[in-house]
């Protein structure tokens, strides 16, 4: 991996504490491998309590120095790290596609996107700003400010190993937090190089602690955090059985939580939508890297009278996918991260055809030279509610399609589900429009539109997918605590 960086120190096999890198105090060593073939081409230490600890030493004991600069002190900082990140977004990309395997320029395009992150959250510093209330009472004044939380922990997932944390990093060092972090086990080196990148931009010492663990260790490493009341909040993106585990065990510290969890959206196709829109929207959102995104849909209802129509069209975009290696120019999807993924996906593919699916295109897994874990893209036609993948996130690039026929029918679809993250529909009734963007039980709602993410948008769910919001001005606001002031005795 050295060799294809043209800054190798950005390959970092330590962990940063107090601006130090440390192996784990154990030693332990957890590989790094490549998602398609499995092959190991880097270690990191496998931390335990111990580092956590430590960690969480360091964030707490900088907290007051970094929370009493000024914020336009903090905002410099952040646009120092966001063009450290500019600077070296080739070989960023290429660590994203080594260790998480989507193709290269999606991994491009993913160092932009987490870097707009860390640019808006320094501009966001400059406007944290607290209010003067009107007194009931003569003779007082009551004031209102917004101060930091205080130590924050972020734990990220695999799928976006540079935008997920990024965008929880940035917002806390906006507002004034410290920071201690544990990517996750399959992709901690594009992580390691971010907290690099912000030791090169100047982040005092302590401010940011990042930590790596394997499977096996992250909850030694989880635990420790919950259990340290200095740790005032924690920020996950995962699944919906950790993020309960995490606000079931940090209610003895009463943390502040942000929790972004699983989804299963609805993308609905009406018969007045313009059907090349929709072709293009559903491309975007569902083959994104690759299908394991949480945002992704993951049930496609087509109305009737723009079904065969709708699902032609979509197999001929879904045929004509390039499936290859991350790192070849042209690769349209890579490998899924590992041989679960691809079991999961198969698993709902068979189940579906089991239940009387048909499979249009794709339909299996895909032996390519490089390594197992490819699946083919996939369009399944004939899909129901009795079917595994309709109440499961599958996670891959496969598509069901379920007909329906009227709006109250598919609504009644769309929300039978405990999760309630993303939803998309296609319509060009402005009326139909307000009343199914209502009516839809989801945090974020794409109307005639796939790519819904953006910085300056707050994104979170409801329901079973978590509470909490990331970029705008309300991410901010996760990482602020209000305090009110009353003074009184004024004459
Ligand atoms: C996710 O899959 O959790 C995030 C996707 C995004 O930021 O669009």
């Amino acid at each position: 991996m050295h060799s294809t960086l043209a800054h190798p120190a950005l390959l970092r096999d330590q962990n940063l504490i107090a601006s130090q890198w440390r192996p784990a105090q154990s030693e332990a060593r957890l590989p790094v491998s490549n998602p398609a073939q499995d092959t190991v081409f880097a270690h990191v230490p496998d931390s335990g309590a111990a580092d956590a600890r430590a960690a969480a030493d360091a964030a707490h004991a900088a907290f007051p120095a970094w929370s009493g600069r000024p914020a336009p002190e903090r905002a410099r900082f952040l646009k120092r790290w966001h063009a450290e990140i500019l600077r070296h977004q080739e070989d960023l990309a290429r660590l994203i596609s080594a260790e998480q395997g989507k193709p290269l320029a999606e991994s491009r395009g993913e160092v932009l996107y987490g870097a707009s992150y860390v640019e808006w959250f320094a501009e966001e510093a400059n406007r944290i700003r607290g209010d003067i209330l009107n007194a009931a009472v003569p003779g007082r004044r009551m004031m209102v400010l917004k101060e930091p939380v205080g130590v924050v922990a972020a734990i990220t997932p695999w799928n976006f190993p540079l935008a997920m944390i990024a965008r929880k990093i940035a917002p806390a060092l906006a507002a004034g937090c410290t920071v201690v972090a544990k990517p996750a086990e399959d992709t901690p080196l594009t992580a390691l190089a971010l907290a690099y990148l912000a030791q090169q931009a100047g982040l005092p010492a302590g401010v940011l602690n990042l930590v790596t663990a394997s499977r096996r260790n992250t909850p030694a490493v989880v635990d420790a955090w919950l259990a340290d009341s200095r740790v005032r909040k924690i920020t996950f993106t995962g699944s919906t059985p950790v993020g309960k585990h995490l606000a079931r065990e940090s209610a003895d510290t009463l943390k502040k939580l942000s929790l972004e969890l699983g989804g299963n959206a609805p993308f609905i196709v009406f018969d007045d939508a313009d059907l090349d829109a929709a072709v293009e929207g559903l491309m975007a959102s569902k083959f994104r890297n690759g299908g394991q995104t949480c945002v992704c849909p993951n049930r496609i209802y087509v109305q009737a009278g723009a079904h065969d129509e709708f699902v032609a069209r979509l197999v001929k975009r879904v045929a004509a996918l390039r499936v290859g290696p991350a790192t070849e120019e042209g690769s349209q999807i890579g490998p899924m991260i590992n041989a679960r993924a691809v079991d999961k996906i198969d698993r709902h593919v068979r189940d579906a055809v089991e239940r009387g699916a048909r499979v249009e295109t794709g339909g299996q897994r895909m032996r390519a030279a490089d390594g197992p874990h490819y699946y083919a893209p996939t369009v399944l036609s004939g899909a129901t509610p009795a079917m595994a993948l309709s109440c499961e996130e599958t996670f891959g690039p496969v598509a069901p399609v379920f007909r329906f026929t009227s709006e109250e029918e598919v609504i009644g679809h769309a929300n039978d589900t405990p999760f309630g993250l993303a939803a998309y529909f296609y319509s060009s009734d402005t009326r139909r429009i307000w009343r199914v963007a209502q009516a839809l039980e989801t945090g974020i709602v794409g109307i005639n539109e796939g790519a819904i993410a953006s910085e300056a948008a707050p994104f979170g769910g409801v329901k079973e997918s978590g509470y909490g919001r990331e970029g705008s001005s309300y991410g901010l606001d996760d990482y602020l605590h209000t305090k009110y002031l009353c003074q009184g005795q004024l004459g």
